[in-house]
């Protein structure tokens, strides 16, 4: 058990003991270390419903706390905050247990849920730009969070590939190359086996197309029958199509795996299509789903919305389906075949109001259970230096593999400025420069409140100094190496003891926050407690190597528990980075 959380239980009780509820007792570290080492807020919180003054209520409580062994010291500050110290053989005991746990004492939790993390969102005829950056890489990470809590964690991109965009470019293809075999009516003839496209094609197709639309409304008719054309099973439009979605998914998959992210599924809006006739039909027979203006549509607003919320679009007036359909029918899958409890939307705040519709309607439908649990996870925007969406010089989107090259190179410049890894071999070197720039990149977006919008800084991201991913891999390389130093002069971490110094006793208080941080990042859906914590424990970790001589310490217990911290610190960081998605080189 944690420090905290057996603080908590020992403080719970003894409001328990006074006839108020025990979640009073609720631990966090203190805000004032200088005068303790945690604290409870309770007697403040309990003072309205009890009917007493707080300092009544604290002085009650801490009459009940002051034999208890392992609190050192417990006393009252201000109106009623309870202060609170361990002894330092309770710290050594809570620190050991972690160092002999292989999960840092972090819990499973008792009921594991099946979660699904729906994230990155690529589509069809695009290559992934900076604007799925953020999705994916607080998706992962909140992915990983929640399957080291033991979770049971599906990852799924959802890639776009059903809707009225895909009309659009079998329209615009059909005008340029009328002679291709796709566009003919009737029987399925014979398609060529390559793809006639490239995604760069698609890329120039797809905003022309977009455009062209908005100008020419016959041209957007013909889009909107090939939609319809399509989701009705047309041979050729089918065959195209499965082109267009594999060039694309290649190229993601390519980016995905620079990036070093994984999904368990790779499924597609496309892939509900099935669901969607009975669900409407089930939807228009139950009167959730009604006529207008020749679309079917569900009201989703509420009597006590604040602003107007628009219906959401069930099937367009041409009879296509379109995003919110497919979301809803996804739903119905998600609960269906994957039997999930929680679905994590991570998507940008943008689309705020369509996760309102959708997870309105699917409630109306009686197509989420009321157990179902939808989330929104919407983040900001990742800026430029002029605090406007980062884009090229010129302009442009700027393509994600480009910008992974950047944050390499940028990367590789810090290693030689710092002289790092100066006399590896080179393709070492340039595995190493890719983690660091990735380890950048991502520090640098989950460090910040995921709603806040940010400033991609590549200069102060790839810095080995200050908050950054590349200071927290260089402090993981350093404790590894201390390690194996240690283990050739064959000296053996051992059991850790009672703290001497404070920069010692520091670093353990820190370290055994572990549990609570990750429970706290996970219910939060917030990977930036992670980071936070990270970059705290590696400072810790710094003035704690400054003050103990780890191997030049003399007495054998005190450096067998020194390492053993150490050992534990090191173990630490590397899960901390891990749930950021950020790897830890071998040696830099
Ligand atoms: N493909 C969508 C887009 O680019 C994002 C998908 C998000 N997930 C979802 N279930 N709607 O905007």
């Amino acid at each position: 058990m944690s420090v905290v959380t057996h603080l908590g239980h020992l403080v719970g009780s003894a409001f328990a003991d006074i006839g108020l509820d025990p979640s009073f007792g609720a631990v966090v570290p203190s805000q004032r270390p200088e005068l303790a080492q945690f604290q409870c807020n309770g007697a403040l919180a309990a003072a309205k419903s009890a009917g007493r003054p707080p300092h009544d209520i604290a002085t009650d409580v801490i009459g009940r706390l002051s034999a208890e062994p392992t609190i050192g010291k417990v006393d009252i500050a201000g109106p009623g905050f309870i202060n609170l110290t361990v002894t330092d053989d309770t710290l050594a005991a809570a620190l050991e247990a972690m160092h002999s746990d292989d999960r840092l004492g972090i819990p499973v939790v008792d009921d594991p849920l099946t979660v699904v993390v729906d994230y990155a969102g690529p589509n069809v005829a695009k290559a992934m730009h900076v604007g799925h950056l953020r999705a994916t890489i607080i998706g992962d990470s909140l992915a990983r969070i929640m399957d080291v809590l033991g979770h049971r964690v599906i990852r799924d991109p959802h890639f776009g590939d059903w809707g009225f965009q895909m009309g659009l470019l079998i329209a615009e293809l059909e005008d340029r190359h009328p002679d291709w075999p796709y566009f003919e009516d009737g029987a399925a003839g014979s398609y060529p086996e390559e793809s006639p496209v490239t995604l760069d094609d698609l890329q120039e197709i797809y905003p022309h197309a977009a455009e062209k639309a908005r100008q020419d409304e016959s041209f957007a008719t013909r889009a909107r029958e090939a939609t319809v054309q399509l989701q009705a099973g047309h041979p050729g439009h089918t065959a195209l199509w499965r082109h267009m979605k594999g060039v694309s998914e290649q190229s993601q998959r390519a980016d995905f795996s620079e990036l070093g992210v994984e999904f368990d599924v790779w499924y597609g809006e496309s892939d509900v299509h099935d669901r969607i006739g009975p669900m409407v039909d089930r939807l228009l027979e139950s009167g959730v789903a009604e006529e207008s203006e020749g679309a079917l549509i569900v009201r989703v607003a509420s009597e006590d919305d604040n602003r107007e919320v628009p219906p959401l679009i069930l099937t367009a007036s041409s009879g296509g389906y379109l995003y919110s359909t497919t979301d809803l029918a996804t739903i119905e899958s998600r609960v269906r075949d994957l039997d999930a409890d929680l679905v994590l939307y991570v998507v940008d705040n943008r689309q705020t109001d369509h996760f309102v519709q959708v997870f309105r309607a699917a409630r109306l439908g009686g197509i989420a259970p009321e157990s179902l649990r939808l989330e929104h996870i919407g983040f900001g925007t990742m800026n430029g230096g002029d605090g406007k969406p980062f884009r090229t010089r010129a302009g442009g989107v700027v393509r994600l593999s480009d910008l992974i090259d950047m944050v390499r190179t940028a990367a590789k410049e810090r290693l030689d400025d710092a002289e790092l890894a100066a006399d590896y071999p080179e393709h070492e070197r340039e595995a190493i420069s890719a983690m660091v720039g990735l380890a950048a990149l991502k520090f640098g977006d989950l460090i910040n409140n995921r709603s806040s919008d940010y400033i991609l800084d590549l200069d102060r991201f790839t810095s080995f100094e200050g908050k950054t991913g590349p200071y927290l891999q260089y402090a993981a390389v350093r404790m590894g190496s201390i390690l194996r130093r240690a283990a050739a002069e064959g000296l053996v971490p051992g059991a850790i003891e009672p703290p001497g110094p404070d920069a010692e006793r520091g670093l353990m208080l820190e370290l055994a926050m572990l549990p609570e941080v990750v429970l706290r990042a996970a219910e939060l859906r917030a990977p930036n407690h992670i980071a936070d914590h990270a970059f705290t424990l590696a400072g810790r970790f710094n003035r704690f190597y400054d003050v103990c001589h780890i191997l030049s310490e003399t007495d054998e217990t005190r450096r067998a528990s020194w390492l053993g911290l150490v050992e534990t610190c090191a173990a630490s960081l590397r899960l901390l980075l891990s749930m950021l998605g950020i790897e830890v080189p071998e040696r830099m």
